[in-house]
């Protein structure tokens, strides 16, 4: 696809897309597990979270978590398993369908429900208790290489939070050999566009509303500084 289509439907997948998908496929295969087995519903199950859910707090609250995770990343699976029963993405991995359905405006419902089971399971991963600090030796080499600084690098990532207009996602990647900070509206996953996801930010209203309102910058500079899984995007960096 040239780039111009891409443009037009951002959701649309190269071929560099499609290789860098199944390249991290193993990622995405321990984040959204298809259930099913006996005695059990079949479909995507929701990944359980990795902490408690008052682990995160000032940052993100129990309340918060509840919603978030118990209401709406369990919203996007289920009706991800409703709109998929019966046809030929129902045994899929969430990779699979994203990479089937990325960029057919026919399939945007489908494709809007897996991208956002993938990427919420991801963010859940980006943040921990034992987050923020300052990144593993091996990750802080590249990232220099690719920013210069550490804090650019964290001063980047926050503006892009900052400047996605609307609901989406602010994310770290590696492109090719660099790193880059980059911005995807709604369910958009910069794996579509052939990049490795290392780290993400939900800027949505709903990851931030109820324990900071409209302050978006105080949420993103909370994440950075105490939460920020830099391990996890050193193990997904490593997976060539
Ligand atoms: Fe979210």
């Amino acid at each position: 696809m040239k780039r111009d289509e891409r443009d037009r439907f951002p959701g649309a997948l190269s071929l560099r897309g499609i290789l860098r998908i199944t390249a991290i496929a193993p990622v995405i295969l321990a984040s959204g597990a298809l259930a099913g087995g006996p005695g059990e519903p079949s479909g995507h199950a929701l990944p359980p979270l990795p902490y408690a859910a008052d682990a995160l707090e000032p940052v993100i609250s129990a309340t918060t978590i509840g919603y978030h995770y118990g209401k709406h990343h369990k919203g996007y699976i289920d009706n991800l398993n409703k709109l998929i029963a019966g046809t030929e993405l129902a045994d899929m991995p969430l990779e699979e369908i994203i990479a089937a359905t990325a960029g057919k405006p026919d399939r945007i419902a489908i494709f809007n429900n897996a991208a956002q089971a993938w990427n919420h399971a991801f963010y859940w991963r980006s943040v921990s208790p034992a987050g923020g600090g300052e990144p593993p030796d091996a990750l802080r080499r590249t990232i220099e290489a690719s920013f210069g600084t550490v804090d650019a690098c964290k001063k980047e990532l926050a503006a892009a939070a900052a400047a996605q207009f609307g609901s989406g996602w602010a994310w770290l990647v590696l492109d090719g050999d660099t790193l880059r900070i980059v911005k995807t509206a709604n369910a958009g996953n910069p794996m579509t566009e052939g990049m490795k996801p290392l780290l993400v930010i939900d800027v949505w209203e709903h990851a931030y509303y109820l324990d900071h309102q409209n302050r978006r910058a105080d949420y993103v500079a909370g994440i950075i500084e105490k939460l920020i899984n830099w391990q996890f995007a050193l193990e997904n960096m490593a997976r060539r």
